[in-house]
């Protein structure tokens, strides 16, 4: 059976883009760089992405395209032994990940919907505050806006590679980018947003830490989708003579630039009314509709801005399903459509519990994290270094010979892949460790 393929090299840029854009860049990404000095975090977050996160981009995609089939399937045929260990471990990550994704997702919908009356716009943050906890606490609607949110991650699925991943990408990410434009100019001509722009970039070098560099690391791993076999799925659908190392840097630039227009986009307006970038969910779902509600015609500018969460949530989404899906078609010879119902039927179920984990069941917690951290910590701290860990020493050490002949196939100069492989085999294992201890210190900590 022939495996599915991308359309053209544009479409395949722009889903890989599409996977990586996504809440990590609009959402984390401001408040992350808030909150750790400014332009001193998007120096080195920017360092981390052009150099470590290029050099494993290339590489998973590499990988994908040189063994042509799945997450698993690229360890069975390039090595074989243990190493299918590394795809399995990606693929479940995916599933996890997918339950609490897509609970957020569904709150994007949910908060679409509530723009359009302008029902949450208000600029009384105890309000905003118990709007959000209330939403949290409505078992139903949360379900709901879950399955709004999945079905249609399905449907994009199922319509395939092609048809599906690519076709969507290529009018949702040009409709992202529209959006962001709008609420940018927006942002920046109100009286006061110049000084939300300092704040942003304006470098405080002596906030830089350790941890600091980690939470760079950790966030751009994220961000660009590494480590979940995302890219080594996509990879294998990349037809040969497409340059991967070209492709990967495309792709970075889009989603740094996008996380850097996100910060332009939530900044300045915020520091404008004179709000304070807070942690986490806080930022979007309770301090975002404080800013609309002061904006004239702000229904307007909220609707714009959920739907612009809902677009990057999306293109992610369909990434993380379509490794599993794919995995599925290859390994076991199911339709696609199969695949993708049962696989959605299943993440669905685990992601009720999660999205009633911070309402209704908020008191079921273990070491005093709910289901949505516990998940959270599991892939995002544990998971995905180990995988990335695993997948930089197989590509650098156990098939760097097939790896190289397969970048070389394109058109990549030669003179790339020193540096790229001091990266892969010594760079990335060391510093991806340090995800990965410090997400243990993290977790011994004494609950609080
Ligand atoms: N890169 C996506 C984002 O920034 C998140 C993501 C992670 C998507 C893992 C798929 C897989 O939101």
């Amino acid at each position: 059976m022939s495996r599915s393929h991308w359309g053209s090299r544009l479409g395949f840029i722009l889903a890989a883009a599409g996977s990586a854009i996504g809440l990590g860049a609009v959402w984390k990404f401001p408040y992350v760089t808030a909150n750790n000095g400014g332009g001193a975090f998007l120096v080195i977050y920017l360092a981390i992405c052009l150099t470590l996160g290029l050099a494993l981009m290339v590489t998973e995609m590499a990988l994908g395209r040189a063994a042509n089939a799945d997450a698993v399937g690229i360890f069975k045929k390039l090595k074989g032994g243990k190493w299918p260990i590394v795809g399995y471990a990606a693929v479940l990550t995916c599933f996890l990940i997918l339950s609490f994704y897509c609970s957020v997702g569904g709150w994007t919908v949910a908060y679409i919907v509530k723009s359009v009356p302008g029902g949450i716009l208000t600029s009384d943050a105890e309000v905003l505050k118990a709007n959000f906890d209330g939403f949290l606490n409505s078992p139903i609607l949360l379900v709901v806006y879950l399955v709004v949110f999945s079905g249609i991650t399905l449907g994009v699925v199922i319509g395939g590679v092609k048809g599906g991943i690519e076709t969507l990408s290529k009018y949702l990410m040009p409709a992202l980018f529209v959006l962001m434009v709008v609420l940018i100019v927006r942002g920046l001509t109100l009286p006061g947003a110049v000084e939300g722009v300092r704040y942003f970039l304006q470098p405080d070098f002596s906030k830089v830490t350790m941890r600091m560099v980690v939470d760079a690391l950790g966030l751009a791993f994220f961000s660009l989708s590494l480590g979940m076999g995302i890219m080594l799925t996509y990879g294998s659908y990349v037809e040969k003579g497409i340059n991967l190392l070209r492709s990967s840097l495309w792709v970075i630039a889009l989603t740094v630039g996008t996380s850097f227009l996100a910060g332009l986009m939530v900044l300045p307006a915020m520091i404008a009314f004179g709000l304070s970038p807070q942690q986490g969910p806080g930022l979007t779902f309770v301090t975002m509709p404080a800013v609309f509600a002061q904006l004239p015609a702000g229904e307007v500018f909220s609707v714009m801005f959920f739907v612009l969460l809902l677009l990057a949530a999306l293109t992610s989404s369909v990434s993380l399903l379509e490794v599993i899906v794919c995995f599925l078609i290859d390994e076991f010879g199911l339709g696609r459509r199969t695949a993708a119902v049962c696989t959605t039927l299943a993440f669905v179920v685990l992601g009720v519990a999660v999205s009633w984990s911070m309402g209704p069941l908020r008191g079921y917690t273990v070491y005093g994290k709910n289901l949505f951290d516990i998940l959270d910590f599991l892939t995002l701290n544990l998971m995905m270094p180990l995988v990335e860990i695993a997948v930089a020493i197989f590509a650098g050490w156990v098939v760097k010979k097939r790896l190289e002949a397969e970048l070389l196939l394109n058109g990549t100069k030669p003179f790339w892949l020193f540096p790229m492989m001091v990266f892969v085999r010594f760079i990335a294992p060391v510093l991806i460790a340090l995800i990965l201890v410090n997400g243990l210190i993290e977790a011994l900590k004494p609950a609080g």
